[in-house]
């Protein structure tokens, strides 16, 4: 058993079921959606996720950015219950589904329950090995801050010492990240955040700048990396300096930030302070690839999975990468039985 103790790391995020299945590129262009891309659905995609689900041999699995990554760092830790989940769902099958699921992974969900709405889904629409995600949040939509102020969950907040939440929150319940922003530089404690997809920093700027001072460390891909850049003005795409600028802006906790930015089977980019290291990656075969699909999930999973346990950069990212290619070579972010990760 793991000595760390029992809801070290709390995570926060949309819990969505995905509908994953293949699609060629047509399909995309019909419903305006990008090779490689995630989006929010709006009302035109309700035919689309009929039209998926009656003409496609579609998959459900368990996904949502933040709960595929406590699943991930479950399955390495291999202890129940270190990390907790707060989303919302709905009473419905799917909501049934998902919790199922991420308890028998170890996660301690503790949802807040919709009644009235359905637990939000998000169309994984493989193309080649690109993927587009369009999400219809539903439920997830609904989570409001007093699910945070409940006695259990409370007790919680008190218990953990990191927090990771991901920038998809940031269109549901800024407040709700605030607040554990907060209690988190309050107490000395830990605040992770990832930018997760560029429409976060195209049309949630501010909210987004709201919370920045109050990371500790901050996640994201090339792609994330350089609309956050363009959305602070900065007239770079050059992923390091990105990150150095990123690691440099205003912190209201003396820790300095680190900034941990992935670019696929290019190397993984950390700046600590004003420090750069580039952490190459061993590039899985072709044959090996399933889809990439929660790549950028595992790899965050696996990442916090040491450094909750106070291990250094260097062995987060070795394990952050691992995680990311055991879920490379399967379809979506799902794990093999057994990890061998030591
Ligand atoms: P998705 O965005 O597919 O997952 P991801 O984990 O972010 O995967 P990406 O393929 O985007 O990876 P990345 O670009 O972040 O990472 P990178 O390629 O740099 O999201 C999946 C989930 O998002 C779904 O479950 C869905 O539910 C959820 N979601 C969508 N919308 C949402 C919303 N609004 N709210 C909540 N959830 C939402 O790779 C990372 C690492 O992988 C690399 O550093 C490397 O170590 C490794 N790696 C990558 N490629 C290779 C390679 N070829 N060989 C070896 N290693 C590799
Ligand atoms: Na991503």
């Amino acid at each position: 058993m793991s000595p760390l103790p029992e809801n070290t790391l709390i995570g926060m995020c949309n819990p969505l079921l995905d509908i994953q299945t293949t699609v060629e590129k047509a399909f995309l262009d019909k419903w305006g959606l990008k090779e490689n891309d995630a989006i929010l659905c709006d009302d035109k995609h309700n035919d689309m996720f009929t039209e998926l689900t009656r003409d496609f041999k579609v998959e459900y699995i368990p996904g949502g950015a933040a709960q595929n990554s406590l699943r991930v760092a479950q399955w390495i830790l291999n202890a129940p219950n270190r990390t907790v989940f707060f989303g919302a769902v709905g009473k419905d099958q799917y909501g049934d589904l998902l919790a199922s699921k991420a308890k028998e992974a170890g996660v301690n969900v503790h949802y807040q329950i919709n009644e009235t709405v359905k637990t939000g889904t998000c169309a994984a629409l493989i193309n080649g090995t690109h993927r587009s995600l369009c999400a219809h949040l539903a439920a997830a939509n609904t989570f409001t801050q007093d699910h945070l102020q409940k006695e259990e969950n409370q007790k919680i907040i008190e218990q953990a010492k990191y927090f990771y939440v991901t920038g998809f929150f940031i269109t549901v319940c800024p407040p709700a990240i605030l607040q554990l922003a907060s209690h988190s530089a309050e107490f000395n404690k830990t605040f992770t955040l990832n930018l997760s997809a560029p429409f976060i920093s195209q049309f949630f700027f501010d909210k987004l700048s709201e919370i920045i001072p109050l990371v500790d460390v901050l996640f994201g891909n090339e792609d994330e990396a350089a609309a956050f850049a363009k959305a602070n003005g900065w007239e770079t795409t050059c992923v390091k300096e990105i990150a150095l600028k990123a690691a440099a802006l205003p912190k209201k906790s003396t820790k300095p930030r680190l900034v941990v930015f992935t670019q696929g089977p290019e190397p993984v980019i950390v700046v600590e302070g004003d420090k750069v290291t580039e952490f190459p990656v061993t590039r899985l075969p072709k044959e090996e690839i399933v889809d990439t699909n929660g790549a950028g999930d595992a790899f965050v999973g696996g990442f916090l999975s040491q450094f909750i346990q106070g291990k250094g950069v260097e062995a987060s990212v070795t394990c952050g990468s691992y995680a990311a290619q055991e879920i490379i070579k399967k379809h979506g972010c799902t794990v093999p039985s057994v990890c061998k990760y030591h």
